[in-house]
């Protein structure tokens, strides 16, 4: 029976924010939005930081379209294009298969999508934003494709998009096919393997980045000398290490390794010509605090990694919430700039810890 002009199918799913502690910072291939390097993250718990998205598809509908936070945002790009033509393409194979299906993969699509969280300041929006536009439109679509399946659609909308289809730890493998088919996402260890790592999230400034991701890294490639090391030795020796730290649950070998590649990739950033600033004064006060903290503590028990802006992620193990939360949280009263919005409030300060670092 053909659908009448008013119907109106829709789905709704959401998808969570990931900080990257190996960041991917640069492209083999702009048109298929692949890495020049592997890369390797945490997915936060969707109570803090997440992406809601609502699909939507009718015969009544004129255009594709998109409402995020409110706004119509501009869908005409060519990834988001690619994303729509993928998950067409494997509708359409499957009302192939059953010719009982209503026709969707011929109805224009409208997305209504809110991040709960400040878009394009560097707490990866455009990671929690395009896994939830294909797993809205996936379940709109009633398709069977698994999350690695998946994780390779999303990843021609936003790079860092393609791990948040999992929880837990994920390694986005940049693969070596020039189609880019095994650029996708994988599960290294689910988030039960180590249940007690946390992410503190000290947002620092929710405003618009100046260079997005996607220019910065453009840029970063054409100019930056210190690049193809950073890319082609060090990245795939710390994937390696990183690895094997959190198969372990070494903490301090993974800290160590999340905060030498987070300083490594904005070294690349400030080689870049002409040079891109991500950080700010109070995100440099936040790297001593969590160098203080270490300190203190006599071993390493937190660790900050930046993505392209300025706010801090500082991940932690539960067993030290107190010592790096109470840091924190006085840093929040003291530090201009410092917004105490995801950090827990009864929380102490460390023995010995030195209150004069708090100033940016
Ligand atoms: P961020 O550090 O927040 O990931 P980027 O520069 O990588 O910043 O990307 C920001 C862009 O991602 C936004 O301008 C928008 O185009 C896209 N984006 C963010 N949230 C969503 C969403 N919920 N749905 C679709 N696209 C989104
Ligand atoms: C610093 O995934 O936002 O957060 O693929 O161009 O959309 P595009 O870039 P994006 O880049 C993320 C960069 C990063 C590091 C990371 O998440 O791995
Ligand atoms: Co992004």
């Amino acid at each position: 029976m053909a659908a009448s002009s008013t119907a109106i199918y829709h789905a709704t799913a959401t998808a969570p924010v990931n900080i990257a502690v190996i960041k991917y910072w640069g492209k083999a291939s702009t048109k298929l939005n692949t890495p020049t390097n592997s890369s390797l993250s945490v997915t936060l718990s969707q109570e803090d930081l997440r992406t809601i998205t609502t699909a939507s598809c009718s015969p009544s509908f004129e255009s594709d379209a998109l409402w995020l936070n409110g706004a119509v945002h501009d869908v005409s790009n060519a990834r988001s294009q690619a994303c729509f033509a993928e998950l067409r393409a494997l509708r359409k194979a499957k009302e192939d298969r059953d010719s009982s299906l209503p026709p969707l993969s011929t109805y224009k699509l409208h997305l209504i999508s809110e991040n709960n969280f400040p878009t394009a300041a560097g707490l990866a929006s455009s990671a929690a934003g395009f896994a939830a536009f294909v797993r809205a439109i996936a379940d709109l679509y009633e398709l069977d494709e698994n999350p690695t399946e998946l994780s390779r659609i999303a990843r021609q909308g936003s790079g860092s998009a393609c791990r948040s289809l999992f929880g837990g730890f994920v390694a986005w493998e940049k693969g070596s096919r020039d189609d880019g088919y095994d650029s996708v996402a994988v599960q290294v260890a689910p988030e039960s393997h180590w249940p007690t790592i946390r992410a503190a999230i000290l947002v620092i400034s929710d405003a618009k980045k100046g260079v997005s991701s996607t220019s910065g890294m453009q840029a970063t490639v054409a100019t930056s000398t210190l690049f193809p090391n950073r890319a082609n030795v060090v990245v795939p020796a710390r994937m390696e290490a990183m690895k094997k730290a959190i198969a372990e649950r070494d903490f301090e070998t993974f800290a160590d390794l999340t905060m030498a590649d987070s300083n490594s990739f904005h070294a690349v950033c400030l080689d870049t010509i002409p040079p891109i600033f991500y950080m700010n004064d109070a995100s440099r006060a936040a790297v001593r605090v969590v160098e203080e903290i270490n300190r203190c503590a006599g071993k390493k028990v937190a660790a900050y990694t930046f993505d392209a802006g300025p706010n801090a992620v500082i991940y932690y193990d539960e067993s030290n919430q107190n010592i790096v939360l109470g840091a924190l949280k006085k840093g929040t009263a003291d530090v201009p700039g410092w917004s105490e919005k995801h950090l827990d409030i009864n929380a102490s300060l460390p023995d010995g810890f030195n209150e004069t670092i708090l100033t940016a």
